[in-house]
């Protein structure tokens, strides 16, 4: 790539960071300079750094970019390694300290989309079920919120197209999937303890007291005050000693930050501290 691209893919990627928290680093440059070019050609700024003043003044804009980087699109286990690192570093842990200690294992997959991610946690805490004594095993519930009434609608009917299953290994669409004329439909076994409700997240939490939050490529399209708003209320919706999982380009903002450790750098999952 010319410098003078990389230079300006890199303060794109700066404002990125300093508006949003995304932070773009492991995405390769010349995608990034693709998706800014198509973004430049559509938004008549004249040059770089007309197009760069128009980021940084207007919200809109970063939506329209962060859009093309493709970040708006939802599937079942996006970013495969993510999910991997949360089944061990959160589901198996959780379950095992609740057949411990007793108590619900409640889990909110906040700003699900269609679905996908709600039906993707399920897996994975059936998944580690398996190896767990199934007489002790406690009460587990997973919450789907949207702010997109017809996002839910489609997440609680839990019929998905092949090409929207296409993420899903064999094994887990046999298992946990029952092929119908309409698509494949999520198996009743999958969806039990599961429901979907809308909610803004900008607003106060309607429930507390979740075990585990995951909150992927939902807060890249807010400014930095939403954001922190958001964080807040997520902060203050889980229990102590409970665990955040972001998206693959998320960092956190504002002042929970710092009430949180993080567990796995790599997939972006946090703990509140204790
Ligand atoms: C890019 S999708 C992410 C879906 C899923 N979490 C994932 O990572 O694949 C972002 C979702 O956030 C939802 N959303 C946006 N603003 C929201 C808000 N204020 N409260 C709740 N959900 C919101 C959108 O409706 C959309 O479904």
């Amino acid at each position: 790539m010319e410098s003078e691209e990389s230079q300006f893919a890199t303060l794109v990627m700066r404002h990125l960071f300093q508006a949003r928290g995304i932070d773009m680093t492991g995405y390769s440059p010349s995608f990034i300079m693709r998706s800014i070019k198509k973004r430049l050609g559509r938004s008549g700024a004249p040059d770089y750094a007309g197009y760069l003043r128009l980021l940084k003044r207007s919200e809109e804009e970063t939506n329209a970019l962060l859009g093309t980087l493709s970040v708006n699109v939802t599937e079942f286990f996006r970013d495969r390694g993510a999910f991997e690192g949360f089944a061990r570093s959160v589901v198996k842990p959780l379950l095992q300290s609740k057949i411990e200690g007793g108590g619900i294992a409640r889990f909110w997959s906040a700003g699900c989309a269609t679905g996908q991610e709600t039906y993707t946690i399920a897996i994975c805490i059936a998944e580690v079920v398996k190896d767990l004594d199934s007489t002790r095993l406690p009460m587990i519930t997973i919450l789907g919120t949207d702010i997109s009434t017809s996002a839910l609608a489609k997440a609680k009917a839990g019929v998905y197209t092949k090409e929207e299953v296409k993420g899903l290994p064999d094994n887990h669409l046999l298992e946990y999937f029952k092929r119908t004329p309409q698509g494949y439909e999520a198996s009743p076994a999958l969806r039990k303890g599961m429901r979907f409700s809308r909610e803004n997240l900008l607003e106060e939490p309607q429930s507390k007291y979740f075990d585990a939050i995951v909150c992927r490529n939902v807060m890249i399209y807010f400014s930095r005050e939403m954001h922190d708003r958001v964080a807040t209320n997520l902060y203050h919706a889980l229990m102590r000693g409970g665990y955040l999982m972001l998206g693959k380009t998320e960092t956190l903002m504002g002042t929970p930050r710092e009430a949180f450790d993080v567990v796995d750098l790599e997939n972006r999952i946090l703990r509140k501290k204790v």
